[in-house]
C-alpha cells in the first residue's frame, strides 16, 4: 500500500536542510502542529472572562499528568503574576507563634513532591440537567493532574506552635481580589501542601504563583491560589464561598454545605465526543479515573450502553488520589455502540449512573455530578455526547 507514498519514497526537507539551533526557544513550546489543542473556554458561560474557567483539553492528553500550560484555569477575580519578593504567608489564630513567612523562608523548609489531581466540584456542572455540550473537554476539562512540591502544611503549624486540641479547622485565604476563603478540616492536615511547584517548575501564574495549597480529594475550590493567610479555629467560618457558592442544591429545594470531597468519577478521553472513528477495525479506548477517597480500584468499560461490561487494564502508576489512566483493546465492527466506563474505589463506592445519581440529588445542583459518562458512535464514526439514564 505504501508502494507509491511520496512521504517514504522522496527526500524530505527536514533530512536535506539544517535545523534550528539549540536554544532557539529558551523555553520550548509544543510543534507548531499541536496548536490546536487547547485550554478553552466555554462562550457565554460567564459574563465576564475575569470571573471563569478555561477547561483542559483531556482528549489530547496522554497518561496522566497534565502539561503546566494546559491545566485547567478557574478564577474569581482574574490572575495576576505575583513578584514572589512581595509575596507573604501569615499564619494565625489557636497557635502559640503566628508569624509571616516570606517565600525564601518558606523554601528553605524540608519539602515533599506528591502526584494529585484536582477537580473542580462544577466539573461536569453543566450536565445536571441534559447533554449541554460536546466534547469532553468541556464535559470534564475542569481536572488536571500534576506533581505538586511544598512544604507539608504539619511542617508550619508545628513550626507556629499551632493549639491542635482546640483548633479544628483551618481556614485558607487567597491574596487576589476574590476574598477567597475556605474552611478545612484539619483532620485532613497530614495530606496537605502548601506548595510552590507544579510539574518540576514554579507554579504558574494562572494556578496561584508562587503560593497555593493542595488539598489532595477535596474539590478544587479549596486549593486557595495566591495563598497569604491560614487560620487555625476551632468552628467553621461559613464564608461566602461555603454558603453562597460551591453547596449542592438538593431536589428538596434545601442546600447540602460542605460536601468537599470528589466523589469516584471516570470518562473515556479516546473516542469521545467531537471525535470521527477512521473505520472498522482495532481501537484503543482509553480515559481517566479517580476517586478523592482514594486509590481506584477497578474500572469497567461498556461498548453496549451499560449491557454488557469489561474490566479495563490500569496502568501504573495507580496512586492515592491521583488521576489513573485506564486502556482497553476494542474491536470496532461498524455497528452504533455506546462507550461508557464505571470506576469503583479502594472503599468499595461505584461510579453512580445518571439517574441513579439524580435520584438522590435532583437536576438543579451544579456542583459534584460525577455520573457516568455515554458516547454514542454512529455507524459513519461519529461520536458524540448522550445521556442514557
Ligand atoms: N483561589 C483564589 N485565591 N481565587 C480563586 O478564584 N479559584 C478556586 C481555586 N482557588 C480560586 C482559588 C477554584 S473554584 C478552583 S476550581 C481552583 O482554584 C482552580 O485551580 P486552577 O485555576 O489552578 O485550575
Amino acid at each position: 500500500q505504501s508502494e507509491g507514498d511520496e512521504m517514504i519514497l522522496k527526500p524530505r526537507p527536514w533530512a536535506t536542510s539544517l535545523g534550528q539551533p539549540v536554544a532557539a526557544r529558551p523555553y520550548g513550546l509544543p510543534s507548531e502542529h499541536e496548536k490546536n489543542l487547547q485550554r478553552r473556554q466555554s462562550p457565554g458561560l460567564t459574563r465576564v472572562a475575569a470571573s471563569s474557567v478555561a477547561f483542559t483539553p483531556l482528549q489530547g492528553l496522554f497518561g496522566i499528568i497534565t502539561p503546566n500550560g494546559l491545566h485547567f484555569e478557574r478564577h474569581h477575580q482574574g490572575w495576576h503574576d505575583i513578584d514572589p519578593a512581595q509575596h507573604r504567608l501569615m499564619l494565625n489564630g489557636l497557635m502559640r507563634a503566628p508569624r509571616v513567612y516570606t517565600m525564601d523562608d518558606l523554601m528553605r523548609l524540608p519539602s515533599v513532591s506528591r502526584m494529585h489531581f484536582i477537580e473542580c466540584g462544577a466539573n461536569t456542572g453543566m450536565e445536571w440537567g441534559n447533554v449541554a455540550v460536546p466534547t469532553v473537554q468541556y464535559t470534564h476539562g475542569m481536572l488536571s493532574c500534576c506533581e505538586f512540591t511544598g512544604v507539608p502544611l504539619s511542617v508550619l503549624l508545628e513550626d507556629c506552635g499551632a493549639d491542635l486540641k482546640r483548633g479544628k479547622y483551618l481556614l485558607a485565604e487567597g491574596g487576589d481580589g476574590s476574598s477567597m476563603t475556605r474552611t478545612i478540616p484539619l483532620e485532613m492536615a497530614d495530606e496537605i501542601i502548601v506548595a510552590w511547584a507544579m510539574n518540576g517548575e514554579m507554579l504558574r501564574p494562572e494556578n496561584g504563583y508562587p503560593l497555593r495549597l493542595v488539598v489532595p480529594g477535596v474539590q478544587g475550590v479549596s486549593w486557595v491560589k495566591w495563598l497569604r493567610r491560614l487560620e487555625v479555629g476551632d468552628q467553621p467560618w461559613n464564608t461566602k464561598d461555603e454558603t453562597v457558592h460551591y453547596v449542592d442544591m438538593m431536589p428538596d429545594g434545601m442546600h447540602r454545605q460542605y460536601t468537599s470531597i470528589q466523589e469516584c468519577k471516570s470518562v473515556i478521553t479516546t473516542p469521545s465526543g467531537g471525535q470521527t472513528l477512521i473505520g472498522k477495525g482495532f481501537y484503543n479506548i482509553s480515559g481517566l479515573a479517580w476517586s478523592g477517597r482514594g486509590k481506584v480500584k477497578r474500572v469497567d468499560v461498556s461498548v453496549d450502553g451499560g449491557r454488557s461490561w469489561r474490566t479495563a487494564r490500569l496502568e501504573g502508576p495507580v496512586l492515592s488520589k491521583c488521576l489513573t489512566r485506564f486502556n482497553l483493546d476494542w474491536v470496532w465492527d461498524g455497528s452504533p455502540a455506546i462507550l461508557q466506563s464505571r470506576a469503583i474505589d479502594e472503599t468499595g463506592y461505584v461510579q453512580p449512573r445518571t439517574n441513579e445519581l439524580r435520584a438522590i440529588r435532583g437536576t438543579r445542583s451544579i456542583y459534584h455530578n460525577n455520573a457516568i459518562q455515554s458516547w454514542r458512535v454512529a455507524p459513519s464514526g461519529e461520536v458524540d455526547n448522550v445521556q442514557l439514564g
